[in-house]
């Protein structure tokens, strides 16, 4: 026997991790846990309890009890009562506590990891050198952000209470990404976990009383999705932080609408994993390893789609096969265990179904020769090839170890096929060619881009979806926006025009035509009658009638969204620096008629217009100056790469504009969203709309391209409606009454589109506020070493 045969044939023997120190944790809490509240532990509501087990060995591990409504409710006045005192706190007072909290979990890191492998059947090696040293650092992180947030965010305040309800596949670092941020800015938390992977938060329940954790800062209440509907309709929670899957997004996306709690949500995805002819193939078969089979492929981001460039890909086959034939499924405690346990006996039917439906729909199927342990819910490691685009087991998210292989000849159809999917969580791209790497990587639509590498994960790094993959950002500096609001200031030093008032008088009868022609819609850069043939007065505020607009109606906002897509592309690749022009010939155009503009505002608002033509102007300005100053970040996540966190455009916006103040709502609105790069379908304010209709005149005469800017006058809430309801609208913005607000919320479900609700008048958020709504992060991760 050779060397090279030995080292090949080597068994590996049993490598156990004692169970005992976690198993002796249970017992010393006699297998029951109570719920966390108010720094105390209490018996639920409900007297009812569940257990948790072990999918390793389908054996039972604790009782947890189930938090009824009542409990929710207790546990948010609890959180209610300690928010008086924790936001008050002086951020260097939070930051050490949640120090106490990081240095707590690395003095406890075994305990944790074992714990966390037993309840959730995920490799201890994971666990052990992924999950906890993450959790840590995720409260130094934000220990940091607790420090600094006066200095930093100036002007911002905590939200109050955090409802957070976080999934089973990676229960005490998704705890981390929640509670770390929200309590660094001073908020107060109710926490659920999942049903299937309470234990390690019941652990952190521990810490929190051990550092002395004012009560009520942080309460953890257990059990399953009744409780989590009952947190999210609680009416004392002042957001709700989601992970998980799409479809209970959906459901909190609706139950919350209207009522004004902020959201933000982590949801499903159908990662792309590119591999470029050009790509070290080695590398990147093991990360593939790392991308599906990295906590058994139950991870919302896993490189479950890989695409491979046609003429290398029977080859990256060939070494993908050789390689999961060597990969171990077994004992998660075995620290040789590559892969382990599939959460629960629900998920593994879901995913046997898929693979039979991806059997059943053509694909060809492989599994390594060796079976997995039949004791437990185990899986063995899944590729399938010659997978069509559209078929489910493209499409569907399987959370499962089961990758689907498709293959691509040119990079722009690489892009095409990593684009064909509802969810944009993150990709991952393998090409030595680092132009291309980079240029795919600003094509594709997810929240994080790896390049020549995978499922990398830091504090200092925002992680989040686009489309369907849900909204908000976890970590980075743009994770903090989701846990403040800006603090509202009653006057007008914010950079806020004051009202004029008293210019009614001027505006007189004699010096006005009698009644204008039409204004038409604007759409796709044309000017266009409304399809309802019908058009709608438009009144002074003494009730003479100053001019008519076209009725627009489902059909036009459906046009207007067509032209605004095929604009798009073009206008989000345009360059900032001629974005920046455009805009500034738009306020040169509109100077160019200023009295006529201002007549017309004074006409229709009975206030003064050339002072609000002035107030446009200037917000004009300040639009087209932003637009190539706008910048993102560097985070210095501690690996040897950049993390390019960099802002990028929403896509097709509908823009809904509040009465007051109608032009210049339109210049700063509209003209923030542009300068980022978004097109735009505008719907004026139905009380003053003939400003905005003027102003497709300056559009016409100042280099907009046909399509990027859009104007569609009628009912506002219909109008806003068919744009909430549009799967090819990617973000609303609605400025109208409160119950316009639901509507909006609610009918945006369906394809998960962003949505921000104003109030229909008073005075307009702030450029920085505007630029951050008309945006969303891309984090793209670039290793680099010889
Ligand atoms: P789930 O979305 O039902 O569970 C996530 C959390 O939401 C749990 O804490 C659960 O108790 C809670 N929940 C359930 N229904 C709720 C409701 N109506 N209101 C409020 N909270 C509610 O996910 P589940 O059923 O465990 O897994 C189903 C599928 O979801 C998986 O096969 C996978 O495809 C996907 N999933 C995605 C995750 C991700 O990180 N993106 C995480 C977990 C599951
Ligand atoms: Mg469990």
């Amino acid at each position: 026997m050779t060397l090279t045969e030995i080292m090949e044939t080597l068994p590996y023997g049993p490598a156990p991790e004692a169970a005992k120190p976690a198993l002796d944790w249970l017992k010393a809490h006699k297998g029951r846990f109570q719920l966390f509240v108010a720094g105390k532990w209490r018996n639920p509501a409900s007297k009812e309890w569940f257990t948790t087990i072990n999918p390793a060995n389908a054996q039972k591990l604790a009782e947890v009890a189930q938090a009824s409504a009542a409990d929710v409710d207790e546990a948010v006045k609890a959180a209610r009562k300690a928010f008086a005192g924790w936001s008050q706190t002086k951020g260097h007072v939070r930051a050490r506590y949640l120090y106490a909290m990081a240095r707590q979990i690395q003095k406890h890191a075994r305990l944790f990891a074992v714990l966390e492998t037993l309840d959730n059947g995920k490799p201890i090696r994971e666990t052990r050198d992924i999950d906890i040293p993450l959790v840590a650092r995720h409260f130094y992180y934000h220990a940091g952000w607790a420090q600094l947030m006066e200095s930093e965010l100036p002007g911002y305040a905590p939200l109050g209470v955090v409802g957070q309800i976080i999934p089973w596949n990676f229960p005490l670092l998704m705890l981390a990404w929640k509670v770390a941020p929200a309590l660094a800015m001073g908020n107060t938390v109710v926490l659920k976990p999942a049903e299937f992977t309470p234990l390690t938060a019941l652990l952190f329940a521990e810490i929190c009383q051990n550092i002395g954790l004012p009560p009520g800062v942080v309460n953890i209440i257990t059990g399953d999705g009744k409780t989590g509907a009952a947190l999210v309709e609680h009416p004392g929670v002042d957001k709700i932080a989601f992970t998980g899957s799409t479809e209970v997004g959906r459901i909190i996306r609706k139950a919350t609408a209207g009522s004004g709690k902020k959201l933000s949500l982590e949801l499903g995805g159908k990662s792309p994993f590119v591999v470029f002819e050009d790509a070290d193939l080695d590398s990147a078969v093991e990360g593939v390893v790392d991308a599906i089979w990295f906590n058994q492929g139950q991870v919302c981001c896993a490189g479950s789609r890989l695409l491979v460039q046609e003429g290398i890909a029977e080859k990256m086959y060939a070494k993908l096969r050789a390689r999961m034939e060597k990969l171990r499924v077994g004992d998660p405690l075995d620290k040789a265990v590559d892969i382990g346990a599939i959460i629960a006996p629900v998920q593994l039917q879901k995913i046997q179904q898929l693979v039979q439906k991806g059997v059943e729909e053509g694909a060809k199927l492989w599994q390594p020769s060796w079976a997995v342990p039949t004791e437990g819910c185990f899986y063995p490691p899944t590729l399938f090839t010659e997978v069509a685009p559209a078929s489910t087991i493209a499409q569907e998210e399987i959370f499962g170890p089961v990758l689907a292989a498709l293959t691509f000849r040119t990079p722009e159809e690489a892009v095409r096929l990593a684009n064909n999917t509802r969810y944009g969580l993150a990709a991952s791209i393998w090409s030595e060619d680092i132009n291309l790497a980079l240029d795919v990587a600003t094509q594709i639509k997810a929240g994080t881009v790896w390049i020549n590498s995978t499922n990398l994960f830091d504090a200092a790094s925002g992680f989040g979806g686009y489309r369907e993959s849900g909204f908000g950002r976890e970590g980075g500096k743009e994770g903090l926006w989701e846990y403040v609001k800006k603090i509202e200031v009653h006057n007008t030093a914010q950079g806020q025009k004051p009202r004029a008032r008293g210019l009614t008088a001027r505006a007189s009868a004699e010096s006005l035509p009698p009644i204008d022609r039409t204004a038409k819609l604007f759409i796709g850069g044309k000017q266009v009658r409304p399809d309802s043939g019908y058009s709608k007065a438009v009144y002074a505020p003494d009730g003479r009638l100053v001019g008519e607009v076209g009725l627009g109606n489902r059909k036009d906002i459906r046009n207007a969204v067509e032209a605004a897509r095929s604009a798009q592309e073009g206008w989000r690749k345009t360059a900032a620096h001629s974005k920046a022009q455009i805009l500034y010939f738009l306020a040169e155009n509109l100077s160019e008629r200023a009295e006529e503009f201002a007549r017309r505002l004074s006409e229709q608002t009975g206030q003064d217009g050339g002072a609000e033509v002035e107030a446009a102007l200037e917000a004009l300005f300040t639009a087209a100056a932003w637009a190539d100053k706008y910048e993102g970040l560097v985070h210095p996540t501690p690996l040897r790469n950049v993390t390019l966190a960099i802002p990028e455009p929403i896509g097709v916006m509908g823009i809904l504009c509040p009465d007051d103040q109608p032009l210049l709502a339109l210049a700063r609105l509209a003209g923030s969203a542009l300068a980022m790069g978004n097109t735009l379908v505008v719907v004026p304010s139905p009380l003053a709309p003939l400003s905005a209709t003027d102003f497709y005149q300056v559009l016409e005469t100042s280099d907009v391209p046909a399509g990027t800017f859009n104007i569609v006058t009628g009912e506002r809430d219909e109008l806003a409606r068919t744009l909430a309801e549009h799967d090819d609208v990617d973000a609303v913005w609605y400025a109208g009454p409160q119950a316009g607000w639901a509507l909006v919320e609610k009918a945006s479900a369906g394809n998960m589109k962003r949505t921000w609700t104003l109030p229909s008048s008073g005075p307009l958020p702030d450029t920085e506020e505007i630029l951050r709504q008309a945006t969303q992060v891309k984090n793209i991760w670039v290793p680099y070493g010889a």
